[in-house]
């Protein structure tokens, strides 16, 4: 695992642009993996400005989301499809037919199998992540045993609870979602991991342990032969972190 502590936010999204900028160069046709929530909002951005002032070309790049919620077509506003349009997709020249992002209405099975489908047929070059507060990765929550392929997951409470924030009420949280499994996540070629404020927990099984569990996913990270970490030094500094 390569872990990079940045000094600040804006340092953290420059290191995490530049990773995905070089493959993008390197391969114009490649195929991300990405992710929504907190935690990439600020690569987003500059992978925006980048493409905007510098002509970083996504005219070839193709895509495939981690997870969606089940319940939530995708014109929903707090859907993981309108999350991408409105923070990725609608300011780079990407072609939107070669974003994928699970449907979360209609038949799940159908959707699953779609998921799969697209899965099997796009090798992910890089695997964008965030992490959960209680170390989960997209959807696959802590547990006895992960789920290896994309599968429907039933949500934490404190999973829903973290993510109320961006819903009207608790009540309007979904509580199941489509999630990439921890073997779709890890056959990505590279894994970059951007970690954010509040994750101190998930960090510390990360990067002060070396055990692997399925009680915390993230620490599966270390089972990938090239997995980059961003931190910022004051989430290292509160973990105790020394590199
Ligand atoms: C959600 C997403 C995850 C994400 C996590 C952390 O549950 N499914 O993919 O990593 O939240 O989100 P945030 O970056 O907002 O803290």
């Amino acid at each position: 695992m390569h872990v990079i502590v940045a000094e600040d936010s804006a340092e953290q999204c420059r290191a995490a642009a530049d990773i995905f900028e070089r493959i993008i160069r390197e391969k114009p046709d490649c195929t991300l993996g990405l992710a929504t929530g907190s935690s990439p909002l600020g690569l987003y951005r500059e992978l925006a400005r980048r493409c905007t002032e510098e002509g970083l070309d996504f005219s070839r790049v193709h895509s495939v989301n981690l997870d969606e919620y089940v319940g939530l077509a995708p014109t929903h506003p707090q859907s993981y499809r309108s999350f991408m349009d409105a923070n990725l997709f609608d300011h780079v020249n990407i072609d939107k037919a070669n974003t994928f992002v699970a449907r979360g209405d209609g038949d799940a099975a159908e959707s699953l199998a779609e998921f799969r489908a697209v899965l099997a047929q796009r090798a992910r070059d890089v695997q964008l992540l965030g992490v959960g507060r209680n170390g989960h990765l997209g959807f696959n929550e802590p547990a006895e045993q992960l789920a290896a392929f994309a599968h429907e997951e039933v949500l934490k409470e404190s999973t829903r609870s973290a993510n109320a924030r961006f819903f009207e009420s608790m009540d309007e949280v979904p509580r199941r979602a489509l999630t990439m499994g921890m073997a779709d996540i890890l056959q990505a070629k590279k894994l970059v991991l951007i970690i954010s404020e509040g994750k101190e927990d998930a960090a510390r099984r990360l990067l002060l342990e070396e055990t692997v569990t399925t009680a915390c996913p993230v620490t599966m990270l270390r089972l990938h032969p090239d997995a980059v970490v961003l931190l910022q030094k004051k989430l290292a500094d509160a973990i105790g972190y020394r590199g």
